[in-house]
């Protein structure tokens, strides 16, 4: 198997004193991803050092550029293919590989569609945004879309979708967006009119039901490009 890279490979100095940064598999990575942080924290807490470096060595802990606060660079980011390191193993996939469009590329193939989660705060992006897409963010994909997002509040699917048609919505997505970038990610958004479709609710309420006005519904306010009810 091939490897991928991981954030304890992105830090220099980890990237060289810790063998299991190195000879990390795919079907590895992924669990590895979830103890990278603490395990970091902790064994540099505790000063361990398999190797002590020379003193004009650059152990830095590097920022990453363009962040607004303190967050490690991540170098390669994590989910960008390092290729096989020993004979006896496979040439990475081309799931791994990166893919260069109009000029932008992306450090891999796989990438994250749009998920709604119906837990907008009248539009605006919560907390709840923010972990579920920077748990995303943090393992890899290549890309990741933020979830429709209504270009007008009439435009939503339900009262709790994302939306986009006041200047309060845009700082919580910048916050996330942001987030994205520290992580060496890329992250788009999609942007929705629900049509005739707009005004239901929750599909773990029900896969039909109009949202109720007491609810935030606007059953008497839906639009869409034809006649059909
Ligand atoms: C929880 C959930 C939320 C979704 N939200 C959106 C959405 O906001 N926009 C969209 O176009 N598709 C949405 N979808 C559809 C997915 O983006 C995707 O197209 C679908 O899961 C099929 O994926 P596949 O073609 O890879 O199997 C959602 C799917 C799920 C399961």
């Amino acid at each position: 198997m091939p490897y991928i890279s991981s954030p304890w490979a992105s830090s220099s100095s980890w990237g060289k004193e810790c063998p299991a940064a190195t000879s990390l598999e795919i079907s590895q990575f992924r669990t590895f991803f979830l103890f990278h942080r603490a395990s970091t924290i902790t064994t540099t807490a505790m000063g361990s050092s398999s190797s002590p470096m020379s003193a004009d060595e650059d152990i830095r802990n590097v920022p990453a550029e363009g962040v607004s606060y303190f967050t490690p660079a991540q170098i390669p980011p994590a989910g960008t293919g390092l290729g096989s390191k020993r004979p006896d193993r496979d040439a990475i996939p081309k799931l791994f590989t990166p893919l260069t469009l109009r000029g932008t590329t992306f450090p891999n193939r796989v990438w994250l569609s749009p998920l709604s989660q119906y837990s907008a705060d009248d539009g605006h992006a919560t907390d709840w945004h923010l972990t579920h897409l920077g748990g995303i963010l943090q393992r890899d994909p290549g890309l990741t879309f933020v979830e429709a997002t209504g270009v007008q509040a009439r435009g939503r699917i339900t009262p709790q979708d994302m939306g986009l048609w006041k200047d309060s919505q845009i700082a919580p997505l910048a916050r996330i967006t942001e987030f994205a970038h520290s992580q060496g990610q890329k992250i788009a958004i999609q942007l929705a009119h629900a049509g005739r479709k707009a005004s239901t609710v929750a599909p773990w309420l029900s896969m039909n039901a109009a949202a109720p006005v007491s609810d935030g519904g606007w059953p008497d306010d839906v639009v869409g490009p034809s006649a059909i009810p």
